[in-house]
């Protein structure tokens, strides 16, 4: 099983991607293959733009579509920017649709306040079912981000472990039903 991570915070001094991070290694532990698909580091260009259609950015834009792909189960990290999830989140699932069918997709939504992200995971999870996705009920909210992880990337609070888990065992429940179902259409 393969889970991907997409991280929607591209911001210098950014704090979401410990939350991504974080996430990666909890997943890797429990022997689950993970791609992390860091927008700082491959940047997508405006969706339907000229500027997508150079060859180079439709081969950068192909190559992410084939890593969404192959995930079974998809996370999609974002902070919370101005009531909303972040635009070039937005952005980035604007390139793709065909990728993100009938997948299973958890929200992890941060912020620097206390409200952690609510109103960004809500609006995240409302784009999910437009994607022809599934978007998780149990969703992982980080308050406090630029306090909330040590400086190994641990989070301080037991309260974020006991989320993380809830959160990664409902993802991945969903998951493994997903690839049993495909598996048996493969068969028949
Ligand atoms: C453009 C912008 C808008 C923001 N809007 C909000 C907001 O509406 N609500 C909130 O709680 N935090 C808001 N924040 C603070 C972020 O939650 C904070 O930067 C946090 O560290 C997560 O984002 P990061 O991954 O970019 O660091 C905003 C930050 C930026 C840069």
């Amino acid at each position: 099983m393969k889970t991907v991570i997409l991280l929607g915070t591209v911001r210098k001094g950014r704090q979401s991607h410990k939350a991504a991070h974080y996430l990666e290694r909890r997943l890797q532990a429990l022997g689950i293959e993970t791609d992390l698909i860091d927008l700082a580091k491959t940047p997508l260009p405006i969706a339907g733009t000229e500027e997508a259609e150079t060859p180079e950015a439709k081969r950068a834009i192909a190559h992410i579509g084939t890593r969404i792909e192959e995930g079974n189960s998809l996370i999609f990290v974002t902070p919370e920017y101005q009531g909303s999830f972040s635009g070039v989140l937005k952005n980035a699932l604007d390139h793709y649709w065909a990728e993100f069918q009938k997948k299973p997709v958890g929200v992890v939504a941060s912020s620097s306040g206390r409200m952690a992200g609510i109103n960004a995971s809500t609006q995240l999870q409302h784009v999910i079912l437009s994607l022809g996705a599934f978007p998780m009920p149990n969703k992982l909210l980080i308050s406090e981000v630029h306090t909330a992880f040590d400086a190994y990337g641990e989070p301080k609070e037991q309260r974020i472990v006991r989320s993380t888990n809830k959160f990664l065992d409902e993802l991945l429940w969903f998951a493994s039903a997903f690839c049993l179902k495909k598996q048996k259409e493969v068969v028949v």
